[in-house]
């Protein structure tokens, strides 16, 4: 059984769709706990909600960011944990944690990588005209937003988008992929050589929405 922790800031809808795929697929892998470093985001109330252990580890109650780094590679380190999930983990984590889970730390980034690193991705999107947006789910490197890429998934920019109805198109690509990238690792199907990752047995790791 793969030992599983989850990082989270917010709203939790990438934590809602892994932890639905979690209680309905006969994954071998154990959710050990959701840890939020914001003790109002939404998502912890989803964890609860499938009885999955939380502990929030608030950075604001830590004299110094050093603090808060280590408190929280504590929290899961002490966990022996196989793989982290950053669902919409809103802390840059300190070089020695990404170091020490390197291979088994993910993110979900909502662009399609490279294009569009940092924050207010849509926003980007729109404003260079791109006609296809997207997500990727990747491991986390020491270089924000950068990292060998495990899935992508696609969307049309339609007339009219808004980063709110282009960011919920995103959204919907964006729970099938980490769903899918989190059910490689289990099965121990991905492989990295030289920053690239392949599935064996060979799966695509391109995903689209057509449409709506
Ligand atoms: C998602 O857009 C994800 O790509 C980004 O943060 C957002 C988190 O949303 N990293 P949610 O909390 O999973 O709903």
């Amino acid at each position: 059984m793969k030992k599983i922790v989850i990082l989270i800031s917010g709203r939790g809808s990438n934590l809602s769709s892994i932890l639905e795929a979690h209680s309905k697929k006969a994954w071998k892998a154990t959710i050990l706990k959701v840890i939020s470093n914001r003790p109002d985001a939404f998502g912890i109330e989803i964890a609860r909600g499938y009885g999955i252990p939380v502990e929030v580890i608030d950075h604001e109650k830590f004299l110094t960011r050093a603090e808060f780094d280590q408190a929280l590679y504590a929290a899961v380190e002490s966990l022996g944990t196989d793989l982290v999930v950053l669902a919409g983990f809103m802390r840059i984590l300190p070089d020695f944690f990404v170091t020490h889970f390197s291979g088994r730390l993910m993110n979900i980034h909502p662009s399609l990588l490279p294009s569009f690193t940092g924050l207010r991705t849509h926003r980007q999107a729109l404003d260079q005209g791109v006609k296809f947006h997207g997500a990727t789910v990747h491991f986390v490197t020491n270089e924000m937003d950068v990292g060998p890429i495990i899935a992508q998934g696609v969307v049309p920019v339609q007339l009219n988008d808004t980063e709110e109805s282009l960011s919920q198109r995103v959204l919907k690509i964006e729970h099938i992929i980490y769903v899918q990238a989190i059910e490689w690792f289990i099965n121990d199907q991905i492989e990295i050589h030289e920053g690239i990752v392949s599935i064996n047995p060979p799966s695509p790791q391109s995903f689209s929405i057509v449409g709506d």
